[in-house]
Parts: C-alpha cells; sequence; structure tokens
C-alpha cells in the first residue's frame, strides 16, 4: 500500500458537470471563432460552406471529441499520463501535445494582450479617423523587419505591459486550481461573453450596409463545393476551433467526476461552440457590410480575417459607425474574455502535465510552469518583431502542428494499440447518446484519411512556397517554423524517457486504483502503477 510521503495529491475535479461544460465551452470558444471562422466561411462558399462545415463537425470534430474525452476521463490524467496508461509507448504523443500547448500559450497571450489595449483605444478612438493601419503597425506595435533586424530585443511598452498584466491574471486563475480558479473563470467569463457578444451582434445588424454584408456571407457558392482546398479549410478549421488534439479536452475530461455523460456533455459543447462561429460570422459580416457602404466597395474588397480584421477592419469600422466606441469596446472586450478562457484552458494542459509527472502542488507547479513560459511570452512578443514571431510559430505549430499530432495519435491508438473497443465501451458505459461502429470508423478510418491529406497538403505547400511570400528569411523559418514543429517531436520523446516522480500519479494514485476496481477495469500493467489492496485485487481483475 502506498506509504503517505509518497502518495501523490489527490486529484482535482471541476464542481459539477455544468462546470466542465462551460470550461470545455470556454476553451473552445476562441479567436477561431471569432475572427477565423467568419472568413473561412465567407471564401469557403458562404452559404454553402455549411455543408463542409457539418461534414466535418460530425465526421471529424465531434468523433475526435468523444476520442479525448474517452482517453482523459478512462485514464484519468494530463495528457502524457492518460496516453501513458492507455500504453507506455504512446507516452511522447501526450508531451508532443504539452510542447504544442507551450507555444501556442506563448503567442495567444500577446494577442490578448492587443486586443486588451484595443478596448481602451476604442474608449477614446486613439488610432484617428483614417490611420488605423499605420496606427497598428507602425505606432503601436513598432513593426521592425526581420530580414533587416533580426529576431529584435527592443521592447515595446505599450504591448509588454498589458502582456505582464494577461500573464499575472492568469497565472493567479491557474494557481488558484481547477476548481475555484479555471471553473470559476469560466462561471464568470463565459455568461458574460455571451451577452456582450450578442449586444455586439444587435448593434452590428443595425448598421447600415449591414445586410449586404449578411448577403455575402450567406449567398451559396455551390461551385466552392467542387474544390477539394475548401473541404479541407473545414477540417482544418474544426480542430482548432474545438480546442481537440491539443490535449486540452484529454486534461478537462479527466477532471470529471467518474460518473458523467460524456457523449451528452460533447454534444452541447461542440453545438455551443458552432452556435457562437455563427453569431460571430453574422457581426462580422454585418459590420463588414457597413464598413464597405461607407468605402463605396463591395463586400469583397474589405473582407479579411484574422489580424488584418481585428486590428485593421474594426477600428475602421470603429471610427466610422456612430456608436463606434461601444462597438470596438465590446468586440475588444469579446476577444479578451474569450481569449482568456482558451489560454487558460492550453496552460492547464502544460500545469497538470508537469504535476502528474513531478507530483508537485497546484502553487508550486504553476509558478514552475507559467514564470518561464510567460518569460519567453514577454522576451519575444514585446519587441518589434513579435509580428513575424508569431505568424511563423502561428503557421507551423499550430495549423500544422495539431493535425500532426492528431494524425499519429489516431493511427496509433486505432491501428497499432487497437484501443478503440476500449474507449468506445468507456463511453458508452454512462452517456446518454450511444456511440456504435460508426465512430470507430470516423475515427479509425476516415479522420486519419482526412488528416493524412491534409498534413501532406500542407508540407507540399510549405516546401514549394517558402512561408511569408519572402517576407521572412530562410534562417528564421528554419528556426521558428520547421524547426520548431519539428523540434518539439523530438523533445516530446525526450521527456517521455524523464522517469516519473515517485509522489506522482504515474506511480502511485490510490484513487485511480479505486476507480479501476469500481468500474471493474484490468489494472494497468502496461504502467506497473497499480497496486491494490489485497481485498480488491480479485474484484479488479474479475
Ligand atoms: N479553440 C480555441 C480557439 O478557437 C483555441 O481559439
Amino acid at each position: 500500500m502506498a506509504n503517505a510521503t509518497t502518495q501523490a495529491p489527490r486529484r482535482e475535479a471541476f464542481g459539477s458537470r455544468n462546470v466542465f461544460i462551460l470550461s470545455a465551452i470556454g476553451s473552445a470558444v476562441g479567436l477561431g471563432n471569432i475572427w477565423r471562422f467568419p472568413y473561412v466561411a465567407y471564401e469557403g462558399g458562404g452559404g454553402a460552406f455549411l455543408i463542409p462545415y457539418l461534414c466535418a463537425l460530425l465526421t471529424a470534430g465531434i468523433p475526435l471529441l468523444f476520442f479525448d474525452y474517452a482517453i482523459g476521463h478512462r485514464f484519468r490524467g494530463s495528457a502524457p499520463l492518460a496516453f501513458r496508461r492507455l500504453h507506455r509507448a504512446a507516452e511522447p504523443l501526450g508531451w508532443w501535445q504539452v510542447l504544442i500547448c507551450v507555444v501556442i500559450a506563448t503567442y495567444y497571450a500577446v494577442i490578448i494582450a492587443w486586443a486588451a489595449m484595443y478596448t481602451w483605444f476604442s474608449a477614446q478612438l486613439s488610432w484617428g479617423a483614417g490611420n488605423e493601419q499605420s496606427f497598428f503597425f507602425e505606432e503601436f506595435l513598432q513593426m521592425g523587419n526581420v530580414a533587416e533586424v533580426g529576431v529584435s530585443t527592443q521592447f515595446v511598452p505599450q504591448v509588454g505591459i498589458p502582456l505582464v498584466l494577461v500573464w499575472v491574471v492568469v497565472i493567479v486563475i491557474m494557481g488558484l486550481g481547477v476548481k475555484r480558479g479555471i471553473g470559476r473563470a469560466n462561471v464568470v467569463l463565459m455568461p458574460l461573453l455571451t451577452v456582450m457578444f450578442a449586444a455586439l451582434v444587435v448593434q452590428a445588424l443595425f448598421l447600415p450596409g449591414a445586410m449586404d454584408g449578411l448577403n455575402a456571407f450567406f449567398t451559396p457558392n455551390w461551385a466552392a463545393l467542387a474544390d477539394p482546398g475548401v473541404w479541407a479549410s473545414a477540417y482544418g478549421h474544426i480542430f482548432f476551433s474545438l480546442s481537440v488534439a491539443f490535449g486540452i479536452m484529454v486534461t478537462y475530461s479527466s477532471y470529471l467526476k467518474r460518473k458523467t455523460d460524456l457523449t451528452g456533455s460533447g454534444l452541447v459543447v461542440a453545438f455551443a461552440n458552432s452556435g457562437f462561429e455563427i453569431l460571430a460570422g453574422l457581426g462580422v459580416f454585418a459590420a463588414l457590410g457597413f464598413m464597405a457602404q461607407a468605402a463605396g466597395t463591395d463586400v469583397s474588397g474589405v473582407a479579411t480575417s484574422g489580424i488584418g480584421l481585428a486590428f485593421i477592419a474594426f477600428p475602421t469600422i470603429v471610427s466610422q459607425a456612430t456608436g463606434g466606441s461601444i462597438i470596438g469596446v465590446l468586440f475588444f472586450g469579446a476577444l479578451v474574455f474569450a481569449g482568456i478562457t482558451s489560454l487558460i484552458s492550453v496552460l492547464e494542459v502544460i500545469v497538470a502535465a508537469l504535476q502528474d509527472k513531478l507530483g508537485w502542488g497546484r502553487v508550486r507547479t504553476t509558478l514552475m510552469v507559467a514564470i518561464p513560459i510567460a518569460a519567453i511570452s514577454i522576451a519575444l512578443f514585446s519587441t518589434t518583431t513579435a509580428l513575424a514571431v508569431l505568424d511563423t510559430t502561428d503557421a507551423f505549430v499550430n495549423a500544422f502542428g495539431i493535425m500532426a499530432v492528431a494524425f499519429v495519435a489516431v493511427i496509433v491508438v486505432a491501428w497499432i494499440l487497437h484501443k478503440l473497443p476500449v474507449l468506445r465501451e468507456h463511453l458508452n458505459r454512462r452517456s446518454s447518446f450511444k456511440i456504435g461502429w460508426i465512430w470507430m470508423l470516423l475515427v479509425g478510418a476516415l479522420a486519419p484519411l482526412v488528416l493524412g491529406y491534409l498534413l501532406i497538403s500542407e508540407i507540399i505547400t510549405k516546401i514549394n512556397t517558402p512561408y511569408g511570400g519572402g517576407d521572412y528569411p530562410v534562417w528564421f523559418l528554419g528556426i521558428f517554423g520547421w524547426g520548431m514543429a519539428i523540434g518539439l517531436i523530438i523533445v516530446g520523446m525526450l521527456l517521455s524517457l524523464l522517469p516519473w516522480s515517485r509522489r506522482s500519479h504515474a506511480k502511485n494514485d490510490p484513487e485511480y486504483d479505486e476507480f479501476l476496481v469500481e468500474e471493474n477495469y484490468q489494472p494497468d500493467t502496461e504502467t506497473g502503477a497499480v497496486r491494490l489492496p489485497d481485498s480488491t485485487q480479485n474484484g479488479a481483475r474479475a
């Protein structure tokens, strides 16, 4: 039996299933929904995009969400521990996901910091009408050219100071733990975000020209459906949007009570996330319709996504619309809240993994993990070359890394370890919505095919057309692009070779042992972790 000094701290848990659902929605609803989806949909055929989008959601997004839930909930651990319990050799997959989260966290925080500053700027229209583009790039970011100055160390205080504040806020939330920190933050921020965003959409819908924007957004271009690229973008979008395949849902579901309706919760999360995307599409395109009318052009002339949409198009709308400051405060405030609830989920993947591996307490792990990540984030992203580093790491680690890890994970779990039946059985134990062989077919066959296709075309594109259209030097793409994407795999493998602390959950987890007994599951002989009391041994093996 475990001795008290080597026993792992009790695993944290969400206060209730509803808090878990809210937190999972908080993670899913992020920058991807607000600034990415509207443009992806518009480019992919407008109203007709609904077809590839729904196909991607139903055949890949939701099945992989269930896959993540099943791994986290059945093996009750952070990504590396859950994969290790699935099979010792699968542990590097978990670390790969953790490292992807480290990279995403460093730059996701800076976008929240920009949005926080723009909430403030909107209230006073700081950029001066007609000056939005130069204000963002020159005055605010003080952007330098990496080809000329390399990776700069020149500190930009108007970015660096809010970035420090963002980190302080998220470190406090993380330090408070799953129930008191993450759960409560989502309980407060998610309703606030919904109300703010709904108010923004209503206001945008009343702007002159809004209907032209909505027409442009919804008018179906059926010809787009014949383009495989449109289907690829629907599938590519859904992974990031639903926060699947980068460890988040594995980690969050490990904090769910043992007896939980997993698939029912997953459906609520997935449809809430999609609802938010449609809402964002309405708001963004209504506002772009107004902008096009004011500029006397077509909506296609102003439609854009990402940084261009948020920090150039929206400030232009704010300058021109009556009550523009309110639109700006609502839009940028919504980006801040949506960003924080997603950032804490990304950080939780890292904190949970190290807590499991080292057997440390919450506060100590949070500080040891978040402070170095915050320092890297501040050092790299409050300088004049932040945008180039952000753009490149996002393109390689996010767009490409998540697809790569998802592809390898489904191949390993479905085809090498043959664990899909185990996961399916676990999902069906208590869920209201039972999943059958179709789920196994989608995860085991369709997902690897689609992901494999996406991955190969992404690799070919990135090799043939150097990323950034010549703006970034080869050495820069080598370090922050390819080097980062491949380096994470190697470091992930190395981390899985490090021994687990004797106090860690992998070595000594009476709660997990108890769970196995109660559920009548086989002990995980792979990890050698289970030391059941004699009286329960037989029950567990029955
Ligand atoms: N799912 C989160 C987003 O959409 C990460 O931004």
